[in-house]
């Protein structure tokens, strides 16, 4: 879709030639007249909450239940990451106010420079590029790296099948979707087959029953204390009235229990693991238990460092809420999910984050650690979580990256060439089905933040995170299939 260069100077051939496309794809698109910006339905600010995508983070505006929505979530919680850098405890403090903390951090760890390889050129999207493997070939590659510790483990999350392709985030309040048909056009047209929508959205997710995209449905934060405190009966409604009566279930691979919780909304963190209980026996009564599975996506802020990855480690701030969550993610066999943003953790502390590792690029120092490589922040922020993890002795469970992006706009580092940089360096990985150092035959399932822009968030960048004009053009070059 690389059509509409609206104000490019075109040759008049050219011009004309897009225009046929552009009618082409209007006869196509089922909704044909809402091609145009954004005629924006605007979503309805039900009591949703937050649904965090956007990385950005400031997020906690403390949005707590309250409808307003906003990227509360995620962009917050991503934003703390920085700090992990260092290996500083002290980052924790950060509760609120999300980005505040900045960790000292300091990059060292990092030895000395390295051709890396393996992670491809992430820029230039041609197929094959840097690592050489063509990413087309999805699967195969992560056998690569012979070295596997160990990776068996559960793959719970159904990784395996899904294992090849990248999903994309998006329905957050304060977003202007364009309408349902024309957004399944959209990921049908790009071969998307994940989506993560941050709240139910009937219209949506009617719109997507039938075209076998997997889903993954968000339940509002302000819906938790509800669900923890109601009965079965409680959340067996919940289920039908809010998802079931919309979607078939079959479509349905997650549901992402409220967003970086821990985080921002202290007040309901204790409901979050029953609520999740029982959700899990409502499913069991319908017998989709094992198809649709429960976790709670994470800010990165739940690890107090991740630097080096092999002393990744929980904060000591949530390990109340955190523990009984991991023994529910183990005992109903579903991934744990975080949300990542190298992005924050660059512009946190520029001076000692390279940029270069955050991009994944091949010039950038290699980060040893315990004789592991690291070649991008990404993969040793999910190691570290996976040495949190197994400190509290569950080895079992593996990561699921709900939501990770780079901004295109709005800061210093916010530009097109870098998110292209990232983007691609993370569906490399994905396409290419590698796990990270720790557990290279495990591929992460990662879910892009996201689909389009919103006017959410409090700092200027947290709008700028869409990868797809409202046009249905591409934002971020991106030179692979999704
Ligand atoms: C929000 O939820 C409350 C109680 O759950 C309900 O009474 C109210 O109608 C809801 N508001 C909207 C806009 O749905
Ligand atoms: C919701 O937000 C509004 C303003 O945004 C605030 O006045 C109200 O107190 C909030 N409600 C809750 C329950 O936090
Ligand atoms: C993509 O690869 C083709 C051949 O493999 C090459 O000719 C082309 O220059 C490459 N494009 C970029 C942007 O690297
Ligand atoms: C697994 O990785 C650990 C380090 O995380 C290493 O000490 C151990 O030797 C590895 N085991 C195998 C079988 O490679
Ligand atoms: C792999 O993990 C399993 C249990 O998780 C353990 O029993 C086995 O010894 C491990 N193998 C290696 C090589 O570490
Ligand atoms: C979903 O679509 C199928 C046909 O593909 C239909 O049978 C089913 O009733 C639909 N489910 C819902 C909830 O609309």
């Amino acid at each position: 879709m690389a059509m509409m260069h609206h104000n490019s100077p075109l040759p008049p051939f050219l011009s004309l030639f897009l225009l046929a496309l552009l009618l082409l794809a209007s006869i196509l698109a089922t909704d044909a007249h809402y091609k145009a910006v954004c005629h924006c339905y605007k979503q309805p600010v039900h009591n949703y909450s937050g649904h965090d995508d956007k990385g950005g983070q400031s997020g906690d505006d403390t949005s707590g239940d309250n409808s307003s929505g906003s990227d509360s979530d995620s962009s917050s919680s991503s934003s703390s990451p920085s700090s992990s850098f260092a290996s500083s405890p002290s980052s924790s403090s950060d509760d609120n106010t999300g980005t505040s903390d900045h960790s000292s951090s300091s990059f060292t760890s990092s030895p000395p420079p390295s051709s890396s390889s393996s992670s491809s050129t992430g820029t230039d999207g041609n197929k094959s590029s840097g690592g050489g493997d063509d990413t087309s070939s999805s699967l195969p590659s992560s056998s690569s790296s012979g070295s596997n510790n160990n990776t068996s483990q559960s793959s719970s999350s159904g990784g395996k099948n899904n294992r090849g392709h990248v999903g994309v985030c998006f329905g957050q309040a304060g977003e202007k979707l364009p309408p349902p048909s024309f957004i399944v056009e959209l990921l049908k047209s790009h071969g998307i087959t994940k989506v993560r929508l941050f709240i139910p959205i009937p219209s949506v997710l009617n719109a997507l029953n039938g075209t076998g995209i997997k889903i993954m449905v968000g339940v509002p934060n302000n819906n938790i204390a509800h669900l923890s405190t109601g009965g079965v009966d409680t959340n067996l409604r919940w289920l039908k009235s809010n998802i079931l009566a919309f979607v078939d279930p079959n479509q349905v691979t997650y549901l992402a229990v409220d967003n970086e919780i821990l985080i921002k909304e202290t007040g309901i963190m204790q409901h979050l693991v029953p609520a999740m209980n029982n959700l899990y026996k409502a499913l069991q009564s319908l017998g989709l238990q094992t198809t649709i599975k429960l976790s709670s996506p994470c800010g990165s802020q739940i690890l107090s460092t991740v630097m080096p990855p092999s002393a990744g480690a929980f904060s000591s701030n949530y390990l109340e809420v955190i523990r009984p969550l991991l023994k529910f993610l183990s005992d109903t066999e579903a991934s744990i999910m975080v949300n990542l943003y190298p992005f924050l953790n660059f512009i946190q502390d520029p001076k000692n984050v390279p940029l270069n590792f955050c991009l994944f690029k091949e010039n950038a120092k290699k980060v040893l650690d315990n004789g592991m490589s690291y070649f991008g922040m990404f993969d040793v922020m999910v190691d570290a979580l996976l040495v949190a993890i197994e400190k509290e002795g569950f080895s079992g469970i593996s990561v699921m990256v709900t939501g990770t992006g780079w901004p295109t706009a709005g800061n210093f580092a916010a530009t097109t060439a870098h998110a292209s940089d990232y983007i691609m360096g993370v569906m490399e990985r994905v396409l290419n089905g590698e796990g990270t150092p720790k557990r290279p035959n495990q591929p992460v399932e990662v879910y892009l933040s996201s689909l389009f822009n919103a006017n959410i968030g409090e700092q200027e960048y947290e709008k700028h995170y869409g990868l797809f004009n409202f046009d249905g053009s591409l934002a971020v070059q991106v030179n692979v299939s999704f």
